[in-house]
């Protein structure tokens, strides 16, 4: 029997509470939501022809050469392609994509290149192959202008048919020499239409969350395996063309997985990010090197006298996203086709970041930030072992700068998340405020194969933030981690959603976010049993809010036990209550099931209608089940 208080209100939820944390892991980025689908389409990786294969029966040594402009920092190589009298099968180039390319029937693709040449002569015949080398798709583009300059030209055809795995292939035709660079193939059904743009199917299953916050670009790649590999987000704003790629933290040459292929192209940069927050409806969070590479990895630091460059990168991030277009970085942003500012509210400096270090670089940032601009809120990390003496280090030093909000994370197994379900009952409220921006239960070692995404850690983190709702005075942003993993080339498990090259999936831990993330209501009330917070009791876990705008009661309720649980709420301090309401649930004896891109929909949330009885709920909770109820209260 718990009790319900309408009328005493512990907290008001932060609207934006729950939210998604992005990361180019897993192919997220490349080969992921940014919808390219040439793989090192401007041979910047380590080994320039990456993803290419050189084909045809008369190719020869010298025929297709990399070339290198010492002069361009950001793209300095590109191809230089000779021949006399080339048709098609004689010289050509294959594009592998990010581990093959999915192709839809009926959909239109946008082929796009740099080049240039002393005078017409060659033309690219271009076919979208399927698995088995058959043609699906073709078109000639014959590039027009002539001079010095580089010039960008394009050509659109349709695909024949449908291709998990697809290929490109461009044959040369004619006579003469080209210079080629920024060799790109689009399809035309991203996220808004944006030529260039995201995968929509991907997006999508972001924008249904309705998340309050999106943080990027990480995560470990924040912070590079080095310093010279860090994330620097004025390298990935303007032309496209211009925006110096580097080798992914997550390359096999750092992480556990085979991804040697792994770069980061930042045809998804800062403005892109921006704009996706904007477009879903939730704040951008961006997180900044704060002078230190990965701790876990080479532990590079930057000299305090050297720090200026990165304190000054925020800054003026901080005026890319709001300022004035008549600024510097406002008219960047302007000039990138958004000359409204961004309304830039909070950002991160470091991650997983710790010691003593960590502590003199972020006075810097706070210092030069909160002079500036003392309304943006600053979220500092307190590393990844929530339990550990490094965090609480980290934690007592930030609380002497009195920060405004500390980021934990949490890789955990789900009996911690169970245990940890009151871990902020009695947090000290006049501190910093708390945001959970890393978590996901554990079934196994973190990046094994058998480490799922099933009905078990899902039910064990719906637990879990039974009490981080509850305390939703401390903890005032929530978001699981990983976002994104590609079936085909990942470095970590458990990740939130799933794809391969032309589906994507929640999984069950995905479904507790969003359902969290569209009941949240707006003030938490008291639920009690016997005078006590419910965590824990009899395997119940419990938070209850009202939805003040809806005027609604809103109860989240599970039941991590193997038995069914009857249930009786009586609600007090709320003048109405209604005879009928929901219950969205989820429930599976089966802890190990999962989605899966075959099953996308094995464990996805069922709605019943349940009765109150004048100022009582009664119900049946199924065993190993997640509860949401909601009834009208007016
Ligand atoms: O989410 C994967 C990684 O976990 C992130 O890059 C890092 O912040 C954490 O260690």
């Amino acid at each position: 029997k718990f009790t319900v208080n309408g009328a005493q209100v512990k907290a008001q939820v932060n609207q934006h509470m729950y939210g998604v944390f992005f990361e180019d892991i897993n192919m997220g980025a490349d080969g992921g939501i940014y919808a390219e689908l040439i793989k090192n389409r401007s041979f910047e990786f380590y080994k320039p022809l990456m993803g290419w294969k050189k084909e045809g029966d008369k190719i020869a040594e010298g025929d297709i050469l990399v070339l290198n402009r010492t002069n361009h920092e950001a793209n300095p190589r590109f191809l230089r392609v000779k021949t006399q009298s080339a048709s098609k099968g004689n010289i050509g180039l294959t594009n592998e994509g990010f581990r093959g390319m999915g192709i839809k029937k009926d959909l239109k693709y946008d082929f796009s290149v740099m080049y240039r040449q002393s005078t017409p002569g060659l033309s690219l015949r271009l076919e979208l192959l399927d698995g088995k080398d058959n043609i699906i798709g073709t078109a000639t583009l014959k590039p027009e202008k002539s001079g010095e300059d580089w010039h960008k030209q394009g050509v659109s055809f349709v695909s024949s048919a449908t291709e998990l795995k697809g290929k490109f292939r461009i044959w040369f035709e004619g006579s003469g020499s080209i210079d080629l660079d920024m060799i790109s193939l689009f399809p035309t059904d991203t996220w808004k239409n944006r030529p260039g743009g995201m995968r929509a199917d991907m997006v999508q299953l972001l924008a249904d969350m309705k998340p309050g916050f999106i943080r990027f670009p990480g995560g470990c790649i924040v912070e590079g395996h080095d310093l010279e590999t860090r994330y620097q987000w004025k390298k990935t704003v303007g032309p496209i063309e211009d925006r110096q790629l580097i080798v992914n933290r997550w390359n096999t040459e750092f992480a556990h997985r085979l991804t040697p292929d792994y770069y980061q192209t930042f045809g998804l940069g800062f403005f892109e990010y921006f704009q996706l927050a904007e477009d879903i409806g939730a704040e951008a969070m961006p997180i900044l090197n704060c002078g230190m590479a990965c701790q876990f990895n080479t532990s590079e630091l930057v000299p305090m006298e050297d720090m200026e460059q990165y304190v000054q990168d925020a800054l003026d991030l901080i005026e890319f996203a709001n300022g004035p277009v008549s600024s510097k970085w406002g008219k960047v942003r302007s000039d990138m086709g958004h000359p409204a500012p961004f309304n830039l509210k909070m950002l991160g400096v470091g991650n997983e970041n710790w010691g003593p270090q960590y502590v003199e670089r972020l006075k810097l940032f706070q210092t030069a930030i909160k002079a500036k601009y003392p309304n943006i809120k600053l979220i500092y990390s307190s590393g990844t072992d929530p339990n550990g003496a490094k965090f609480d280090y980290l934690n007592g030093e930030l609380r002497k700068l009195n920060v405004d909000i500390i980021d934990e994370h949490y890789y955990r197994s789900p009996e911690w998340f169970l245990e940890n379900a009151a871990r902020y009952d009695s947090y000290d409220r006049n501190g910093p405020k708390v945001f959970a921006g890393e978590y996901a239960a554990q079934s196994d070692r973190i990046a094994s194969t058998k480490n799922e995404n099933n009905w078990k850690t899902a039910l064990a983190e719906a637990s879990f933030l039974t009490g981080l709702e509850r305390n939703a005075d401390v903890v005032r942003l929530a978001s699981y981690a990983p976002l994104f993993a590609h079936v085909d080339g990942w470095q970590w498990t458990p990740d939130m959603i799933w794809v391969d090259n032309l589906h994507a999936y929640g999984t069950p831990n995905y479904q507790i976010q969003k359902l969290y993330s569209l009941n949240k209501g707006t003030d938490v009330i008291s639920l009690t049993e016997n005078g006590k917070a419910v965590s824990g009791q009899d395997g119940m876990y419990a938070s209850a809010t009202l939805d003040k705008n809806k005027n609604e009661l809103i109860i989240k309720i599970s039941n991590y036990s193997d038995k069914a649980k009857d249930v009786e709420f009586a609600i007090e301090g709320l003048k109405k209550l209604a005879s009928k309401g929901t219950n969205t649930f989820i429930a599976s004896e089966n802890l190990d099931k999962e989605n899966t891109i075959e099953n996308p929909k094995n464990v996805v949330p069922m709605e019943q209608s349940i009765k109150a009885s004048g100022k009582k709920i009664k119900t049946s909770l199924a065993p190993y089940s997640f509860n949401v109820l909601r009834f009208k209260t007016n």
